[in-house]
């Protein structure tokens, strides 16, 4: 093994006593301590090892003054690591990936009432005419509020989906929409009746679709809320009610619904109409 020279190793102690605050010459009396014995004596070969790593820098001749940052280096130690265009996707990886691990049908929501008024909607073949997401297609556009300016009540839409567009031809129906008209049945082609194809709680869940997740109306007010809990509650409890449709007239309104009688339910206590309702509206 090659001597290191005489001026190094002075060097290195010097500068060794600057890191640990000690006087070099206070090195050889400190290796006796009971602590500093332990570590060094006992294990000759690590503290051999680690003596060369631990005087390294300081054989260099002047440590130089820290330089300041280039700005550079700066920029780049602060940027972000992932660049702000793919943050979408980076966001986005777990739901894709929870949506894998799951159904690969409805990764945004386990909500029943959602994914089955969702299913019901391409099931009864709406989804054919109106469009997956309901934008519109040899029917009418349903989404983005369009039914609801149409509908702004479920009962007259309920009315309107049950007996198709043949039944009324040439009639106006609907509330006043956006552009100050009414829509004229058969404008636009035939919409077939679902009298006959769709249960009561189809029929409602399939219209909840529309309304609140293609058209996104309000469910949180409190007449919806309730009328979401009723369709979701007749939708597990199995029951497949035939459609009442004289039922569906005496509660839809007028104004909107023609052949509508206003009467309302003849026992809204124990059979409310269909819908969210408030409670004015029950008498
Ligand atoms: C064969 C194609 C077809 C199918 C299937 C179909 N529709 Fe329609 N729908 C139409 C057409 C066409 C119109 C417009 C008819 C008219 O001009 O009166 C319409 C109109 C409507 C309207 C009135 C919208 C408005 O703003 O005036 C609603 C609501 C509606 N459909 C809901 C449904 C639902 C719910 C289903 C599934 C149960 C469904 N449609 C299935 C073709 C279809």
């Amino acid at each position: 093994m090659s001597e290191i020279p005489e001026h190094l190793l002075k060097r290195s102690k010097a500068a060794k006593s600057k890191a640990t605050g000690k006087p070099a010459e206070a090195d050889a009396p400190a290796a006796d301590t009971a602590a500093s014995t332990a570590v060094t004596a006992a294990t000759p070969a690590t503290a051999a090892a680690v003596v060369p790593t631990a005087d390294l820098p300081y054989l260099d001749p002047e440590p130089e003054p820290s330089k300041p940052t280039p700005e550079y280096i700066k920029a780049y130690t602060s940027r972000k690591k992932i660049p702000f265009w793919a943050m979408p996707v980076v966001l986005a990886a777990p739901v894709w990936a929870y949506g894998l691990a799951g159904t690969l049908q409805q990764p945004e929501t386990e909500d029943p009432l959602v994914v089955e008024s969702a299913e019901i909607y391409v099931a009864a073949g709406c989804a054919g005419c109106h469009g997956a997401n309901g934008g519109g297609g040899s029917g009418y556009q349903l989404s983005d509020g369009e039914v609801l300016q149409t509908f702004p009540e479920a009962i007259d839409m309920m009315v309107h989906v049950a007996r198709g567009s043949g039944a009324i031809n040439g009639e106006a129906y609907g509330a006043e929409r956006t552009d100050g008209n009414r829509r004229v049945s058969g404008t636009l082609g035939q919409m077939p009746a679902q009298l006959n194809a769709l249960t009561q709680e189809e029929l409602e869940l399939v219209i909840y679709h529309e309304r609140a997740t293609l058209s996104g109306e309000d469910m949180s007010t409190e007449a919806n809320a309730e009328w979401a809990e009723h369709v979701r509650e007749a939708a597990e409890s199995g029951a497949e009610t035939e459609i009442d449709f004289d039922f569906l007239l005496a509660c839809a309104n007028p104004n909107f619904t023609p052949g509508a009688t206003g009467e309302g339910s003849d026992d809204p206590e124990n059979r409310p109409c269909p819908g969210p309702h408030s409670t004015e509206e029950a008498e």
